[in-house]
């Protein structure tokens, strides 16, 4: 039996088949929860859940396409009547594959199949898991909801304008949760997510990426998942309503600090 800070508790994970889901699966399952590992990509959740299992936690895989509030129902229903309770739902699922990203460009060539995707996923996915989730949390006086938003959420860039209106829109969930079912135990945070990545990106980019951020490296899956296990257990029972920023710093500098880091270099100057 484990005694974890997370031990009896049951935890919803959309997108987990992969990527930074399937990082936040192994940690809360380490923390001791029980794990709904929830992906599109059905053999995806299903490897992840038996690597749980094998393990030692308690694991269900469920495909499921979170904008279809069909299968959101039926997924909630299974891990209700799998697990007993639902106690963490952490909205993690977003499409972010290769020809998603080459469609969801700037806004005068943006692709609207592509765009109408990015809400469907990230931002009505959320919005349908919280819906059918939530009456469950309630029925326990507890519960914690997180989403997944991004830097691209908060500022202007380049290209993804879908991605980036779905994450913006996201930031006002939690805040949602918080007013509308706070008194009854149930609380919402998101966590604003800086550069893990996850794909196969220009080294370029990555040199750019990694110069913004105010640490050594980028990101990773288990610096990100740490702060989920965070928001997801009783460590945070008073931290709702609000986005978590875990971004290396990307979002909290002046935008001439990269330029300022290489002048300051040129004159020799240290400490910056
Ligand atoms: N990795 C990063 O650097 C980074 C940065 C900022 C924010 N984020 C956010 O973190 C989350 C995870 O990102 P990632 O990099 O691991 O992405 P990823 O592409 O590796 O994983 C996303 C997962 O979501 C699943 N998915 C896609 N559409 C779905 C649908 N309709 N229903 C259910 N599942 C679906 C995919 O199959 C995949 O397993 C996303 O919300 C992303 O926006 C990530």
């Amino acid at each position: 039996m484990s005694t974890g800070k997370l031990a009896g508790r049951v935890a919803i994970i959309t997108g987990s088949g992969g990527g930074l889901g399937a990082e936040c699966a192994r940690v809360l399952a380490s923390h001791g929860a029980s794990i709904a590992v929830v992906d599109i990509n059905g053999d995806a959740a299903e490897s992840v859940a038996e690597s749980l299992r094998s393990a030692g936690s308690q694991a269900l895989g469920i495909r499921t396409d979170v904008s279809s509030e069909e299968d959101v129902h039926a997924m909630v229903a299974r891990v209700k009547e799998r697990f007993g309770r639902i106690d963490v739902l952490h909205n993690n699922a977003a499409v972010l594959d290769a020809e998603q990203r080459q469609r969801d460009r700037d806004l005068c060539n943006l692709d609207m199949a592509a765009w109408d995707r990015a809400i469907a996923v990230n931002l009505r996915g959320a919005v349908l898991c919280t819906k059918h989730v939530v009456p469950v949390m309630l029925e326990q006086s507890k519960g914690s909801v997180i989403f997944a938003t991004s830097g691209l959420g908060m500022q202007g860039d380049m290209s993804l304008s879908g991605y980036a209106t779905s994450k913006a829109a996201l930031m006002m969930l939690p805040k949602l949760v918080a007013a509308q079912y706070g008194k009854r135990g149930i609380r919402g945070n998101a966590v604003q997510i800086g550069l893990a990545p996850q794909h196969p990106l220009p080294d370029a980019l990555l040199d750019i990426m990694r110069d913004n951020h105010c640490t050594p490296e980028l990101g990773t899956p288990r610096q990100i998942a740490d702060v989920v296990a965070f928001l997801a257990s009783d460590e945070s029972s008073f931290v709702t309503g609000t986005t978590l920023v875990a971004d290396g710093g990307f979002s909290s500098h002046t935008p001439s600090l990269v330029e300022m880091r290489k002048l300051f270099e040129q004159m020799g100057r240290t400490g910056m």
